[in-house]
């Protein structure tokens, strides 16, 4: 392939991630790992699957950073997972260590990817991997919106029996429990929810969406969850390999967007081949503004912490 995509963390996000990529033939995928053995394991036998699968993408495994070598993109999901009765922000002080070890070695070898950041707790973790690599800020964005987001387009297709595929769905803010779901802007084949669903039920569908990855911890009881981060993160990749110029929401460093100043808070961007190339601001009510203050008060809390603990 003429692509190459970097997954850092091979376990249950990067390795399911580095399958998605691969299968849908976007680009070759070298899956790092500090355990010895597990990348490599994983790549051999994602390789193994290839002639099945029928694609061509290349898939190799190291402990080391060599294989990322000029990578177009670098996704990294190396840190812990939540386990029950953990929130994503109890997970701060070791990931963000994983977290600036990880950019520096993928910042000297690929020091023109566009990193996309998967591990939790997510907005803060974006802000290690955007100081640490020195990027600018439209090539570190992070994985948040797009499975949020996802979620509520599935509680929706739940509800009203309809494909998936009708449904849009968009849910701006932290990805934490004060993420803003925008019921005004999440449609059923282009009608907004608001004309088909009860308030009532829509709250209902809004706070499972919240709650969202907490309600798979507590059914995995050893882990968070994967498939739909795995399958998240590669829309992303995928829009800005191919640069689709899709319009997705992610968490991205803002600057003065939304009266929001120094902080990665999820919002709607375009993803193209320079990663972010437009944060799209779009018109909130007072209440939805509210509460995106809200959600960027406890990120900013959230940085705040993290620079005491650094
Ligand atoms: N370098 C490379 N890999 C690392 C490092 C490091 N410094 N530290 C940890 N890892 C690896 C672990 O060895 C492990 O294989 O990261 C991997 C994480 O995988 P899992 O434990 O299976 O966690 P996963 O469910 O994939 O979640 C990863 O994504 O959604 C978020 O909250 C989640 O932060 C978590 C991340």
């Amino acid at each position: 392939m003429d692509k190459k995509v970097t997954v850092v963390g091979a376990g249950y996000v990067g390795a399911t991630a580095a399958q998605r990529l691969a299968e849908k033939e976007l680009c070759d995928v070298a899956l790092i790992d500090i355990i010895e053995g597990l990348p490599q394991g994983k790549a051999l036998d994602l390789a193994e699957a290839a002639p099945i699968e029928k694609h061509d993408a290349h898939i190799t495994g190291s402990n080391g950073y060599e294989a990322s070598d000029r990578s177009d993109i670098v996704i990294i999901t190396a840190g812990i997972p939540r386990k029950p009765g953990m929130s994503r922000d109890d997970l701060l002080s070791t990931n963000a260590g994983i977290m600036k070890n990880v950019t520096q070695q993928v910042v000297e070898r690929s020091p023109d990817a566009v990193i996309i950041v998967v591990s939790n707790p997510l907005d803060a973790m974006c802000h290690v991997a955007y100081e640490t690599s020195g990027f600018p800020k439209n090539r570190v964005i992070g994985m948040a919106g797009v499975l949020d987001s996802a979620r509520l387009r599935t509680f929706i297709s739940m509800e009203l029996d309809v494909s998936v595929e009708n449904t849009t769905a968009f849910v701006l803010g932290g990805h934490g429990d004060t993420m803003v779901p925008l019921p005004r802007y999440s449609t059923v084949a282009g009608i907004p929810i608001t004309e088909l669903l009860s308030k009532e039920r829509i709250d209902a569908l809004v706070k499972r969406t919240a709650a969202g990855g907490a309600e798979i911890v507590g059914l995995l009881k050893t882990g968070s969850a994967y498939y739909a981060p795995a399958s998240a993160a590669v829309e992303m990749a995928e829009s800005i390999l191919k640069d689709k110029k899709k319009i997705l929401p992610c968490s991205a460093y803002l600057e003065g967007e939304y009266g929001i100043n120094g902080l990665f808070v999820g919002v709607p961007v375009k993803l193209g081949a320079n990663g972010i190339e437009e944060v799209i601001e779009i018109t909130l009510t007072k209440e939805e503004n509210a509460a995106l203050e809200k959600s960027a008060a406890a990120v900013r809390e959230l940085k705040e912490l993290l620079k005491k603990l650094t």
